[in-house]
């Protein structure tokens, strides 16, 4: 029994999870194609995958930090079709690219609003297109400025919306299964919104161990 108890899931699981799920559109593929051998971070399949799932009958959604549209198209395809989103960053060479691989999806280009700007001044001149309410915000943008991030969200989110934001484990480091330098600025960063969010009496949150750590916050009515 205790065994079982001391197991943590492998990557032979998550191959067979990968196994058992439908297979990336051709779009998706695209992009996964196109990130790496450029390095451009994306969210990995599993935490595309979730998004996707957290995006069902999710209207109205916002993300900070757009890339190459990877994290987008997933929660694109998992929210109602007439849904919308806004996803912001500054990175217009990376956004652009995105549309193209948004219209090659099928997805409306009316659906998909790009802010070209970084998030913080686009919340900061409040934007229309930020005014919300949103149902669910994605933030996977400049690991430092969640926090901030999060503050410019709250009074944008609709009853019960969900916060979900990327990285939140960074790779072991937030938690010193890796080492990281003490005064690695976005270690201390992500440590702090993990132990703030997760405290924090406005939402109910927890962290899935999926990818490298996918927070969620739920906005409590
Ligand atoms: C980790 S990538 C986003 C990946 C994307 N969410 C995905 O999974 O497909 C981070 C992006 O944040 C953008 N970025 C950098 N500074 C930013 C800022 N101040 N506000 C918004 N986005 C920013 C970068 O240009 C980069 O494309």
């Amino acid at each position: 029994m205790k065994d079982d108890q001391d197991w943590i899931p492998t990557r032979t699981d998550l191959d067979w999870i990968e196994s058992l799920a439908a297979e990336l559109g051709p779009e998706l593929l695209a992009i996964e194609a196109a990130a790496e051998p450029e390095g451009v971070p994306i969210v990995d399949r599993h935490s595309g995958r979730v998004l996707s799932v957290l995006a069902a009958g999710r209207r109205r959604i916002v993300e900070v930090g757009t890339a190459l549209g990877f994290s987008t198209l997933w929660l694109a395809l998992g929210q109602p079709s007439d849904g919308t989103i806004v996803t912001i960053d500054p990175d217009r060479s990376r956004t652009d690219r995105a549309r193209e691989f948004w219209r090659r999806a099928g997805i409306a280009d009316e659906r998909i609003t790009v802010l070209s700007a970084p998030a913080l001044e686009a919340f900061g001149r409040d934007e229309p297109a930020l005014a919300g309410p949103f149902d669910l915000a994605f933030i996977d943008a400049l690991k430092p400025e969640y926090q901030a991030y999060l503050e410019a969200l709250v009074p944008r989110l609709a009853p019960g919306a969900l916060v979900v934001a990327d990285n939140v484990l960074w790779s072991g480091r937030a938690s010193g299964a890796r080492a990281s330098r003490s005064d690695d600025e976005r270690v201390v960063a992500l440590r702090a919104f993990d132990a703030a969010v997760l405290r924090d009496t406005r939402f109910h949150a927890t962290i899935l161990p999926v990818g490298d750590g996918l927070l969620i916050a739920s906005l409590r009515d």
